[in-house]
């Protein structure tokens, strides 16, 4: 529970006001950046290739070796700190953390496990003092209980007590900090009333075109419209008013036991992998166990909207957004003022998605807003051999999606997104993560992460490598430079992977600057792309996940260079840039995970205790706060 009366005043200080909230909920400039942005657009062949004098600045710093050891490494003359680490207290009178004695209890008053999203609020427009807000994705209970040994699906169904599981429990979802740079530090401000835990048990609603629908009620909400938690926030977003866009990912880990027989969402819950448990969740909680609860799966897969401004807030489920596995929800206000999220479905095959809102973004009344998210059109890419491509609506009655294909309402359309979507057409993509529009270009980004089932007869354009080990970017634009827009022009920006592998980095990138398997990206305040990775490995690619800072204009285009380094078994999340882009936020997750099956690792049995380095404590996920030293914006 948020806490609200035993307020250590030394922070008072740092309380902002009403004014300053106000001010960073109404900053107009943000709003409507992506709306102005004159933007570049040579509409030529190739599409991106474009010499334009606003094309940003070059990168400057020296880049790290890549390579693999137990901690992380960052370009020469910046300072990587340590910021919020798993089991920090975000309360005053949370305990800090005892691994050998962890409790639910603590977790619920305690940075959560495994950081993937961070974003940055400022208050009052400042760069030095904002809300973190920040996904708990998973947990790894094999490094974070003593004794359970190697991870395994039989540790982590059957071994784990009541009270494991509800540390399990308590270590999802997300966390929302205050936070202070004071003498060039950052920490937390552990008395601020907006600090919160949000939990797999936190209550949320149900809402937009699928709230309430019966394939929604369960024994415990017949309603429909009630959920405790959120589970698997993957990536995510800010929106202009001020509010946490969360995805819900890998959703189908958590369900246990299997179906009624004939039940009617049999085929649904195979198109999303249910069967398959990694958590034992269902032991102690019925609703994790598809044999009691058939519809909880529904309530699940969605993106989560949370106003980190107001503690006491229920976060609401918007459900127009589809039911996938969401990496992130990053937005982009179109010209009309209709504001475009677009979403990633990260498995093997799935889709690249839009959500354009019916609404207009209020810039001047930020509660006019607060459902701006629960009506709109979702749209799903496909992606033409000529360079063009075309989004396809997911509306019920059009294109197929009706009751002969069994979808009778928008509601059935947005539970099965996945279905509606192969219907229409949609290119099955390698794995689409983070998306991120660039409000200065209008350019659109897009992380693939992957594809090693790709066969040589079921490659596109889009997808150009069979056995796609190591991923690819695909760079679109908006006709019109409009987000609205239902068609867009696309071309491959970057294929990953080591030089041998067919990658495509410039020749000007160093043995250090390629990269493999691209997972999360930034756009920093000059425009310029920053790609963090999820799956390289002394085994993968001979590196550990990092940072990489990519060129996208000019002569310099598909230039890499290696920014920051994660320490062994860790993937790299995040990345989050300040108004002012002197501070970059990078979340370090999962730490020490085996990153090859021949080494296996446990709590006993570790290859890093980073970040603390005690032998009293595991490695720990956190986040990271990088500043350069003397001052000035990265890079
Ligand atoms: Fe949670 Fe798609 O990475
Ligand atoms: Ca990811
Ligand atoms: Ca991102
Ligand atoms: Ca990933």
């Amino acid at each position: 529970m948020p806490n609200g009366r035993s307020v250590r005043r030394s922070d008072a200080e740092a309380q902002p006001t009403l004014d300053d909230l106000i001010a960073v909920r109404l900053s107009r400039r943000d709003l409507m950046r992506g709306a102005l942005a004159t933007g570049a657009a040579a509409l030529g062949a190739p599409l991106l290739a474009t010499e334009e004098a606003d094309a940003a600045e070059g990168f400057a710093f020296a880049e790290v070796e890549a390579g693999v050891d137990e901690t992380h490494h960052v370009a020469a003359g910046y300072e990587a700190e340590i910021l919020l680490r798993w089991g920090d207290p975000i309360f005053p009178d949370a305990a800090p953390l005892d691994p050998r004695a962890q409790d639910a209890e603590s977790q619920r008053r305690q940075f959560g496990y495994n950081n993937d999203f961070v974003g940055y609020l400022p208050i009052g427009g400042s760069s030095e003092h904002g809300l973190l807000v920040v996904n708990h994705e998973y947990t790894n209970s094999e490094l974070m209980f003593p004794g359970l040994g190697p991870q395994s699906r039989k540790t982590s169904l059957d071994v784990l007590s009541r009270e494991q599981v509800a540390v399990e429990i308590a270590a999802h979802g997300g966390s929302v900090v205050e936070i202070l740079r004071e003498g060039g530090h950052w920490r937390p401000v552990l008395g601020s009333r907006f600090n919160r835990r949000i939990t797999a048990e936190t209550p949320m609603e149900l809402t937009g075109p699928a709230g309430g629908h019966a394939r929604l009620r369960t024994p415990e909400d017949p309603a429909g419209r009630r959920v405790l938690g959120t589970i698997n926030n993957c990536s995510g977003g800010l929106t202009p008013w001020g509010t946490w866009l969360s995805g819900e990912e890998n959703f189908h880990y958590y369900f246990a036991g299997t179906l009624p027989e004939g039940h009617r969402e049999a085929e649904n819950a195979r198109r999303y992998g249910l069967g398959q448990p990694f958590y034992g969740w269902g032991r102690f909680h019925d609703r994790f166990d598809l044999a009691k609860a058939p519809n909880e799966p529904n309530r699940f897969g969605w993106v989560v909207e949370i106003d980190p401004f107001d503690p006491n807030s229920v976060p609401k489920k918007r459900t127009a957004l589809g039911r996938l596995k969401h990496e992130g929800a990053a937005g982009i206000v179109a010209k009309d003022g209709a504001y475009v999220v677009y979403l990633g479905d990260d498995e093997r095959f799935e889709h690249v998605y839009k959500f354009v809102t019916a609404g207009r973004v209020d810039p001047y009344h930020p509660g006019a807003n607060r459902d701006l998210l629960d009506a709109g059109t979702l749209y799903v890419a496909r992606f033409d051999a000529d360079g063009t491509g075309r989004w396809l609506p997911l509306v019920h009655g059009t294109g197929g999606l009706d009751a002969d294909a069994g979808f009778d309402s928008q509601a059935d359309v947005l539970i099965e997104t996945r279905r509606a979507a192969a219907i229409l057409g949609a290119t099955r993509m390698d794995r689409p993560e983070d998306i991120e529009a660039n409000p200065r270009s209008n350019r659109v980004y897009v992380m693939l992460t992957n594809n090693g089932r790709r066969q040589a007869d079921e490659v596109d354009a889009a997808n150009p490598r069979p056995k796609n080990a190591f991923g690819h970017i695909i760079e679109m634009l908006p006709d019109g430079e409009d987000h609205a827009a239902t068609t867009f022009r696309w071309e491959i920006l970057l294929r990953c992977g080591p030089p041998a592998s067919g990658a495509t980095f410039s020749a000007e990138t160093s043995g250090n600057g390629w990269f493999g398997m691209p997972d999360n990206c930034a756009i920093d305040g000059r425009g310029r792309l920053w790609v963090a990775t999820d799956g390289n490995s002394r085994k993968a690619t001979g590196r550990a996940d990092g940072v990489w800072a990519v060129e996208t204009e000019g002569p310099r285009r598909a230039t890499c260079r290696h920014f920051f380094r994660v320490p062994v078994g860790a993937e790299m999340c995040g990345p989050c840039f300040t108004p002012d882009d002197e501070t970059f936020f990078v979340a370090v997750q999962h730490p020490g995970e085996s990153d090859d099956d021949a080494i296996p690792a446990s709590f006993d049995r570790l290859p890093t205790r980073w970040p603390d380095f005690r032998p009293d404590m595991p490695p720990r996920p956190s986040v990271v706060a990088i500043t350069r030293k003397g001052g000035g914006a990265i890079a």
